[in-house]
């Protein structure tokens, strides 16, 4: 499990390990666009502020993994204890 802190509110979410940060959020009704569900479309994309992200996705360039300031919701997890996005 991780955790996700909204930025704009400072929320602070619980991810378990049978749930994605999406549904987590869609569960808050947190509007999120996505598609896929499958780290393929890119879609759900959503910066990241703090932390660092476990990504799953096969969407984005090894470079832009590097970077950590993005992740796909959807199939990504998290290394760091907390991911604080920008939403
Ligand atoms: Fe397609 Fe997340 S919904 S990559």
């Amino acid at each position: 499990a991780f955790e996700i802190q909204l930025g704009s509110s400072g929320q602070i979410l619980e991810v378990p390990a049978d749930k994605s940060a999406l549904q987590v959020l869609l569960e808050q009704d947190i509007d999120i666009p996505y598609s896929c569900e499958d780290g393929v479309c890119g879609t759900c994309l959503t910066r990241v502020l703090e932390g660092e992200p476990d990504h799953r996705d096969l969407f984005m360039e090894p470079a832009e993994h590097a970077a950590n300031d993005q992740f796909t919701p959807c199939c990504s997890r998290s290394k760091s204890k907390r991911l604080v996005l920008d939403i």
